[in-house]
């Protein structure tokens, strides 16, 4: 794509200097290339745009709503010492959450696959560990001062989109990560359980549901049964 001033190079009309027309513009035309510039580098459109890219990775076109996000954040119970192990943090609603919820930004390890919402996280909180990794891997990537001290995991990848098979390996990695008997969180548009908790030898509980979020979603925790 041309810039600017090789456009203007291509078509053998003297060369303006971006700086120039920067000046010549009214206040109000700077307002709304800022406001256009605050737009596509807003979390919202990077979201949409990644969802374009993957739509069943990120399984929505939305990311979650304040509303949502409180509610998972309300549910973590460990420590203050204890990382929190956040998977699929996409543009980072729920990180941002559990921030305002209490978790130390050195406590909190935010998951993501996707290259670029991994880099808009890591400029979004500076302070907490993203790892720009696929979930199914993670056990080899969580840093060796986090690993067995691991209070709570919030899983975000749509999970009951997956087969059969990874969703096993993906609760595996998630049960793995806690202690013995802790369990975790997931959040879901569905109106039903996103796991078959009886099939993985899980139990399940509804914990919260909110109908401010498109679509409306619920939150749930899972253990092993016993
Ligand atoms: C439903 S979005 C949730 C994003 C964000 N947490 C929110 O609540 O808006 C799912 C996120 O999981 C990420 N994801 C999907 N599969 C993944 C995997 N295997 N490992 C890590 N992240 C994954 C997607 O890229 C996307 O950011």
């Amino acid at each position: 794509m041309l810039a600017f001033g090789d456009a203007a190079v291509a078509e053998g009309r003297p060369q303006v200097p971006m700086t120039e027309v920067r000046e010549s513009m009214t206040a109000e035309q700077r307002s709304s290339l800022a406001h256009l510039h605050e737009r596509r580098s807003s979390p919202a459109w990077l979201f949409f745009r990644r969802f374009l890219a993957h739509p069943l990775r990120l399984a929505s076109i939305l990311e979650s709503s304040p509303s949502l996000s409180r509610l998972v954040a309300k549910q973590i119970s460990c420590d203050p010492d204890d990382y929190v192990v956040e998977l699929g943090a996409g543009t980072g609603p729920i990180t941002r959450a559990l921030l305002a919820a209490g978790v130390a930004p050195d406590r909190l390890i935010a998951v993501e696959i996707d290259a670029q919402m991994a880099g808009f996280l890591r400029q979004r909180f500076p302070g907490v560990t993203v790892i720009e990794e696929d979930a199914l891997a993670l056990k080899d990537a969580i840093p060796p001062e986090a690993l067995n001290k691991i209070g709570a995991v919030v899983c975000g990848v749509p999970i009951s989109l997956l087969p059969a098979a990874q969703q096993r390996d993906l609760v595996d990695v998630m049960l793995s990560l806690l202690p013995p008997g802790r369990g975790f969180l997931a959040y879901t548009h569905r109106l039903t359980s996103p796991l078959p908790a009886d099939a993985l030898g899980l139990a399940g509980e509804r914990r919260a549901f909110t109908l401010l979020n498109l679509p409306p979603a619920s939150v749930w925790a899972f253990r092993e049964s016993t």
